[in-house]
C-alpha cells in the first residue's frame, strides 16, 4: 500500500544543511494500523507530510498504491489527496467560519460531486461518528472531542484508502483521546489503512505496529 524508499529531507539553512529525514525506508500493507513514535523533532511530522503528498523528499520514492507520488506536479498531488488520503491534525485545521457540516463537504466540494451527494455523504459521516446533531455548529460551539470528530469526518468524506492522524489526541483530555482512539481502531477493523503519531505509548498500544523515529532515522 505504502512503500518509503530511502526518503530524505533537507532543508539548506544559510551554507548549512539540514537533514530532517535520513534515508527512511518503510513498507506499510493495506490495512495495517502503524503508530509512530519517537522524540520531538526527529521527523515524525515531516515524514507524514511526505506520505500524504504535502511536501516532497529531497532524495528517494514514495510509492503509494505503486505510484511514485514524490514526483507529482501540484495539480495531480492535490487530485491524488483528495482521493486517497484523510488528514487528521492535532490541531484540528477546521475552516472557522463553516459549520461543522460545511467543514466535512470540503473535500467532496474539490472531489466535484453534486450539492445533495455531499450533503448527504457529509452528514451521514457526521451522524456515523455521533455528531449528528451537531452539524451547524461552528467550530468555537464546539467542545475540543466534538472538533476533532468533525476533522475525522472530514478526513473520511471522500471515503479515502489512507488516513494519516499526527498527534490527534494531542489537544483532547484523556475520555476524547479515548473516544477518538476508538474511532480509529474501529476504522483499522473497516479495512482502512492508519499512520498515527502519537507521544501516548498507552495508545500506541492500539496499532498493529509501532515504528520509531531518532534524528531522522528509523529505530531497528
Ligand atoms: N521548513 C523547514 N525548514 C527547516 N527546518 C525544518 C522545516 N520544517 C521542519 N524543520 C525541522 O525538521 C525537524 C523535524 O520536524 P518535524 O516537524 O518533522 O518533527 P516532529 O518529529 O514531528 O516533532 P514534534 O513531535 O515536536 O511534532 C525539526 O528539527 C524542525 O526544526
Ligand atoms: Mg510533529
Amino acid at each position: 500500500m505504502i512503500k518509503i524508499k530511502n526518503i530524505s529531507k533537507i532543508y539548506n539553512i544559510g551554507s548549512e544543511k539540514l537533514t530532517v529525514l535520513d534515508s527512511v525506508s518503510l513498507d506499510i500493507e493495506k490495512g495495517e494500523f502503524v503508530a509512530i513514535v519517537g522524540p520531538s523533532g526527529s521527523g515524525k511530522s515531516t515524514l507524514m507530510n511526505m506520505i500524504g503528498g504535502l511536501d516532497s523528499p529531497s532524495m528517494g520514492e514514495v510509492i503509494i498504491e505503486n505510484q511514485d507520488i514524490s514526483k507529482l506536479k501540484d495539480k495531480k498531488m492535490s487530485k491524488f489527496r483528495n482521493e486517497k488520503i484523510g488528514f487528521i491534525f492535532q490541531s484540528f485545521n477546521l475552516e472557522p467560519t463553516l459549520t461543522a457540516l460545511e467543514n466535512v463537504m470540503m473535500p467532496l466540494v474539490i472531489a466535484g460531486a453534486s450539492d445533495k451527494e455531499m450533503k448527504d455523504r457529509a452528514k451521514s459521516v457526521l451522524e456515523d461518528l455521533g455528531m449528528g446533531d451537531r452539524i451547524k455548529h461552528k467550530p468555537t460551539e464546539l467542545s475540543g472531542g466534538q472538533r476533532q470528530r468533525v476533522s475525522i469526518a472530514r478526513a473520511l468524506a471522500n471515503d479515502p484508502k489512507i488516513i494519516l492522524a499526527d498527534e490527534p489526541t494531542g489537544n483532547l483530555d484523556s475520555k476524547s483521546g479515548l473516544a477518538v482512539m476508538e474511532i480509529l481502531t474501529d476504522f483499522k477493523r473497516r479495512g482502512y489503512t492508519i499512520v498515527m503519531v502519537t507521544h501516548n505509548m498507552e495508545e500506541a498500544k492500539h496499532a498493529d505496529r509501532i515504528i520509531r523515529i531518532k534524528d531522522g532515522k528509523v529505530e531497528v
